[in-house]
């Protein structure tokens, strides 16, 4: 092989055989490059200055009629709208909206919940929760200092109540403990909105003739426990109860399973659960998809005749309710792990700006 003929040819770029090229590789004689070369011309729109594309027709355009020549920039119909400067709704008042309209399509009207502060004897007596109950204990609930007490109670109702926690009735043994109206008068932020429940059936019980009802109510309770990432001293909870003749448990189950499924929850779960006020109660779960788990929404039952009979609702009246709070299904929606990202002093802004303004679903 003549070498040196065969670099004279790639010198002058003449075509060499690819046999050739590695021969003078393996020698070291040669290496192997690439280079891409591109050879521009002007094109058939070549200006030397760029031309600004015209957005709007203005009234100079028309004045002058150089609209009729005017070069007119594409649409961008890809383009992000301008963010909206303006407020932003809170994802609690987004979720507390959605669950009202589910509420008012299903025939419930709302319960005034104006009173934070409340007296025990609405929060726990008139409930059938006994004096002794560790609930009433300064560990779960914030009792005033300033007003300390209460003077107004519905004193013949309130005999009532004593007679029921002392002695019973109604067929009913009661506790058998010595009921102090001091202990009733305490006033406290209402540890639960059961309390404006109650009123609401008390002020149903005094009407001439009984009419059946659909109540709720959504809004702020307190409880006097541990902060944490899932609890505060203060939520909000979603109330429903109905009344009505010859109502039972296979109506509860059923109106919750409506309640939920309209929240997007349609596997449903209960299991048997206490509270003072309720028999039988039930501890409602959903199966989470996301999660992979049962994870308990809320708390239901029917409420004792030991709270409704007192009242003065006439006997074959039953009521089915049940609660829940409004921040887990809200956390569980906008994926939110830490409660005081959402609700109190902490509140992350952004995320509420970047929540979506409507989701579908709920
Ligand atoms: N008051 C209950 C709670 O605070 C919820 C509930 C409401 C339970 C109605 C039964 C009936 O958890």
């Amino acid at each position: 092989m003549n070498c040196k003929s065969s670099l004279e040819d790639w010198r002058m770029g003449r075509v060499i055989a690819d046999k050739v090229i590695d021969d003078l590789k393996r020698r070291k004689l040669v290496t192997k490059e690439k280079s891409i070369w591109y050879s521009l011309k002007k094109g058939p729109e070549f200006v030397a200055k760029r031309k600004t594309l015209a957005t709007d027709v203005t009234r100079e355009h028309l004045k002058s009629g150089d609209w009729k020549d005017l070069e007119f920039k594409d649409y961008n119909y890809g383009a992000q709208g301008q963010p909206i400067a303006i407020g932003y709704s809170q994802p609690l008042l987004e979720v507390r909206e959605a669950i009202q309209n589910i509420f008012l399509e299903m025939g419930f009207s709302e319960m005034p919940t104006n009173m934070y502060v409340e007296s025990s004897f609405w929060n726990f007596d008139a409930l059938f929760q006994p004096q002794q109950h560790p609930a009433r204990d300064s560990h779960d609930t914030f009792f005033l200092k300033a007003p300390a007490t209460t003077t107004q109670l519905p004193d013949d109702y309130l005999e009532k109540v004593k007679q029921v926690h002392q002695s019973g009735g109604h067929g009913s043994k009661g506790y058998g403990y010595d009921w102090k109206r001091d202990e009733a008068e305490k006033n406290l932020l209402r540890t639960h909105t059961t309390a404006v429940s109650t009123r609401m059936l008390y002020k149903l019980a005094q009407e001439k003739t009984f009419a059946p009802k659909r109540y709720y109510s959504i809004d702020r309770v307190f409880r006097n426990e541990a902060v944490d990432r899932t609890h505060l001293a203060e939520f909000h909870q979603i109330e429903g109860l109905i009344c009505d003749y010859g109502l039972t448990l296979g109506d509860l189950i059923g109106v919750l399973e409506d309640f939920f499924s309209r929240l997007g929850m349609s596997k449903l779960r209960f299991k048997p659960a206490y509270n003072p006020y309720t028999e039988p109660s039930m501890e409602i779960f959903s199966y989470h998809d996301g999660l992979k788990k049962w994870v308990e929404i809320g708390n239901s039952g029917m409420f004792r005749p030991e709270m409704l009979l007192p009242m003065g609702l006439p006997e074959g009246v039953n009521v089915i309710a049940w609660g829940l709070s409004l921040e887990r299904p809200t956390m569980i929606l906008y994926g939110i792990d830490n409660i005081r990202d959402l609700f109190g002093p902490k509140v992350d802004f952004n995320l509420i700006k970047s929540s979506p303004i409507c989701r579908l679903g709920l």
